[in-house]
């Protein structure tokens, strides 16, 4: 290893690169990872130090990094067309990716949208069903309904939805006016009832919302299961059997943002699929390509589709491009990665990989500071607290998460806490004694950074 050089691309680096969701003078002290390679669930940096991937490279990536099969089929594509325009033109890659989201999704979806991220993805939700109601002569159905603590992306739009105040005070005045519902709050349930046997008490706020506003409201978005950003914050689907029967009875629209946990994640390929939702949108990205390539797809009903479909001089058409749609490389990628989670009894062998994670991750709850230990699939957090009795969280300005991804770094491990919140959200393929170590290291971490 030449360290001038890496001293140098360094330097380079903080010349003329902006990071995302980085204060860029942290680097001054502690310069960024300069990763040069992948192997599995490893990352590998230009000294040769290995990391291994505890939170999937920002949760895009589901069998680990220089797949082979990932890579001959991104190579193959790239022998044949690399990109083309997705208006007036297709392409094998994207039919064959549109057949098998409709087949393997559940059976009211049967049209795609493909666009090219997870926030994007959204977008394009909320402005289907807000055109939806344009078309179909109720312009004033137009705002949507998000959670407190939700995260859907940082465009405007996405943000529009967003229920964390770190994303949204800073442009607050120039976000859409949308309507934000207390949610599920297990960690602290309001209710004092616990996530595996209560009826979803805390659905109330949400019922009396939507039938309060059943005349203005276009659709009620939601992350099924976990809200991700917000600390991998999980709750139980009878919340979400109430939404999707409410919306239903109101005639409101579900948008299922599934970007994070869709692909696995949560020990089955999509959460609407298994616990049987229909819900209108259905929105996925990151693990769609298994963390190769930026693509997302955006997929609806009939419904929705023959609203927009009439003759030219109507306008009905939907006005939503961007110039990578469906870029051929993405869509081989994704072809190859739902082949391979659904062939071979991937999810049987996972189920195993689940019970692994917990026994790694309940270890944690044994720290002093470590509150209950919780898991779905192949997502386990912890949260840290002052007072674990009390349930104290720790103040923003100890900044312990971010101590506690420096602490791991130098133990080879990758995790990115969420503020206060630990959490492991690994490649799927990952190993018994990569999970072992994993886990044991982020005990450590804890434990040494608390003492
Ligand atoms: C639930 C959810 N929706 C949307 C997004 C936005 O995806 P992207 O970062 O690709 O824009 C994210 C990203 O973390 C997410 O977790």
């Amino acid at each position: 290893m030449d360290s001038k050089k890496l001293k140098e691309d360094l330097a380079r680096d903080f010349n003329h690169i902006w990071h995302p969701a980085t204060q860029m003078k942290d680097h001054e002290t502690e310069p960024p990872l300069l990763i040069d390679k992948g192997e599995g669930v490893y990352l590998i940096d230009r000294k040769g130090n290995r990391y291994l991937d505890g939170i999937s490279s920002w949760w895009v990536n589901i069998f680990g990094h220089n797949h082979p099969r990932l890579n001959a089929a991104v190579t193959r594509q790239l022998q044949e067309i690399a990109h083309v325009m997705f208006a007036g033109v297709t392409h094998q890659p994207a039919i064959d990716l549109a057949e098998k989201l409709v087949r393997n999704t559940p059976p009211n979806l049967n049209r795609v949208f493909f666009s090219d991220n997870g926030s994007t993805s959204i977008e394009i939700a909320l402005k289907m069903s807000a055109q939806y109601w344009l078309e179909v002569g109720k312009p004033e159905r137009k705002k949507f309904v998000h959670l407190k603590g939700a995260y859907h992306g940082e465009t405007l739009g996405a943000l529009s939805v967003c229920g964390i105040d770190l994303f949204r005070t800073k442009f607050q005045n120039i976000l859409i006016d949308n309507i934000e519902v207390p949610g599920p709050d297990c960690d602290r349930c309001p209710y004092g009832l616990v996530p595996e046997t209560c009826a979803a008490e805390c659905f109330e706020p949400m019922e009396q919302i939507l039938n309060e506003n059943s005349d203005k409201v276009a659709g009620a978005i939601v992350e099924p299961l976990i809200q991700g950003a917000a600390g991998m914050k999980m709750y139980s689907s009878v919340y979400l059997r109430r939404l999707t029967d409410t919306c239903k009875v109101l005639d409101i629209h579900t948008i299922f943002d599934e970007v994070a946990v869709g692909f696995g994640r949560t020990g089955a390929l999509f959460v609407c699929q298994e616990y049987g939702f229909e819900p209108t949108f259905l929105c996925l990205s990151k693990g769609l390509t298994s963390g190769y390539l930026p693509l997302a797809a955006t997929m609806t009903e009939d419904k929705i589709y023959q609203a927009f479909y009439d003759e030219y001089d109507t306008f009905k058409l939907f006005l939503h491009s961007h110039s990578y749609t469906a870029n051929p490389l993405a869509c081989a990628c994704a072809n190859e990665t739902l082949d391979m989670l659904t062939e071979d009894n991937f999810f049987v062998y996972l189920k195993e990989k689940s019970n692994w994670l917990k026994e790694g991750g309940k270890r944690l709850e044994m720290l002093e500071h470590c509150g209950e230990y919780r898991q779905i699939g192949m997502i386990g957090r912890v949260e840290l607290m002052e007072n674990k009795e009390k349930k104290t969280p720790y103040p923003f300005e100890k900044r312990l998460g971010y101590r506690i991804y420096l602490e791991g770094l130098k133990r080879g491990v990758l995790l990115r806490p969420l503020g206060n919140v630990i959490y492991f959200m690994p490649p799927l393929i990952i190993s018994k004694s990569e999970i072992e170590f994993m886990t044991n290291t982020a005990y450590d971490c804890i434990h040494d950074i608390l003492k």
